[in-house]
């Protein structure tokens, strides 16, 4: 695995919030790049995701390994990006440079390591703040600008209701896009599959995409499975508050198989089709969702008239 070693960017203080880092990983799961983990540095609880995995250090040799994940009591180079930019000083005393990291969701301790420098990308590239922003564009449209996230199963109905809510909406003269999983893996993520560190990253990208069209102010519809809770969160918390609105399309599973509309769980149950969703492959079903939709009890068009309704 190339590993290029970035300098460091000096010895005075300064703000950052990508670092490289020597990290022992202490989790049951093994490390998911791209997945935020909360992080305890110089007395701060703030989120944290590893971006890279430089190499794994070979304890018995020292040798550097190529890796795409960390195990348990495994160590290794890697790059870290905070969710807040943390003040960094290399003459610090190591004792500050030193972080815990935990799960999000249950606050189980995941790993700990060091901070070994500043990346210079993170100094080098500034926010441009731009003299249009969400709100003239959202004036100019005149509407309130939202991310609509359907999660559910495959084939669990969320493609034909976000279409249909789509075509509501654009009725009434609303701007609106809809990303579909499907479409979306033609395009910007089809270098991804179906492990889970492809999904969390197929995740990671559509909302970034998201968030980037709520900017623009329209009304962003998403259709992913989305299978896990720790990446809606995240891409909860790339919106404000009453921004984002998640809806659970909730078709079980033995009905998704009923109708198995791309003959996908029959490959699946077969064994010719890995990493299925509900399958061999995990779904998450969401606490709380804003709007909950049981698709044995209403049809799309019902559907769709609730979800207009809690808007
Ligand atoms: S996600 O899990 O990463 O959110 P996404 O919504 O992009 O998935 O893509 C799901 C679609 O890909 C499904 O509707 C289905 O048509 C197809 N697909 C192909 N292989 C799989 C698989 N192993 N698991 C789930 N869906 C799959």
């Amino acid at each position: 695995m190339n590993t290029p070693i970035e300098t460091t960017t000096g010895y005075q203080s300064e703000t950052a919030n990508q670092f490289e880092a020597e990290l022992t990983w202490a989790g049951k799961q093994p490390l998911m790049p791209g997945r935020q983990y909360r992080i305890n540095l110089a007395c701060r609880e703030i989120l944290a995701t590893v971006t890279a995995i430089k190499y794994r250090i070979d304890v018995l040799t020292g040798a550097h390994l190529a890796a795409r994940t960390l195990n348990i009591n495994e160590t290794g180079k890697v790059n870290l990006y905070t969710s807040e930019p943390l003040i960094f000083n290399r003459q610090s005393n190591k004792s500050d440079l030193k972080f815990v990291l935990t799960d999000g969701q249950t606050g189980e301790k995941v790993g700990a390591g060091t901070i070994d420098f500043v990346l210079r990308r993170a100094t080098n590239i500034q926010w441009q703040n731009l003299a249009i922003d969400k709100n003239a564009r959202s004036v100019q449209k005149q509407q309130a600008p939202k991310c609509i996230w359907f999660t559910g199963l495959s084939g669990s109905g969320k493609s034909t209701i976000a279409n249909l809510l789509e075509k509501h909406l654009h009725q009434e003269s609303k701007h609106t896009y809809l990303l579909d999983g499907d479409n979306i893996r033609h395009g910007l993520c089809r270098d991804l599959g179906f492990t889970e560190a492809d999904r969390v990253e197929n995740i990671r990208r559509v909302s970034e995409v998201a968030r980037l069209m709520v900017d623009a102010g329209l009304i962003v519809l998403v259709s992913f499975i989305s299978p896990f809770r720790s990446e809606r969160r995240m891409a909860r918390e790339l919106f404000t508050v009453g921004e984002f609105v998640e809806i659970f399309i909730d078709t079980s599973l033995s009905e998704c198989e009923r109708r198995d509309v791309k003959g996908l769980y029959a490959k699946a149950r077969s064994g010719k089709l890995k990493n299925f969703t509900g399958i061999d492959s995990p779904y998450e079903p969401p606490v709380s969702p804003e709007i909950h939709i049981q698709t044995t009890s209403l049809s799309p068009q019902a559907a769709v008239e609730k979800i207009l309704k809690q808007l």
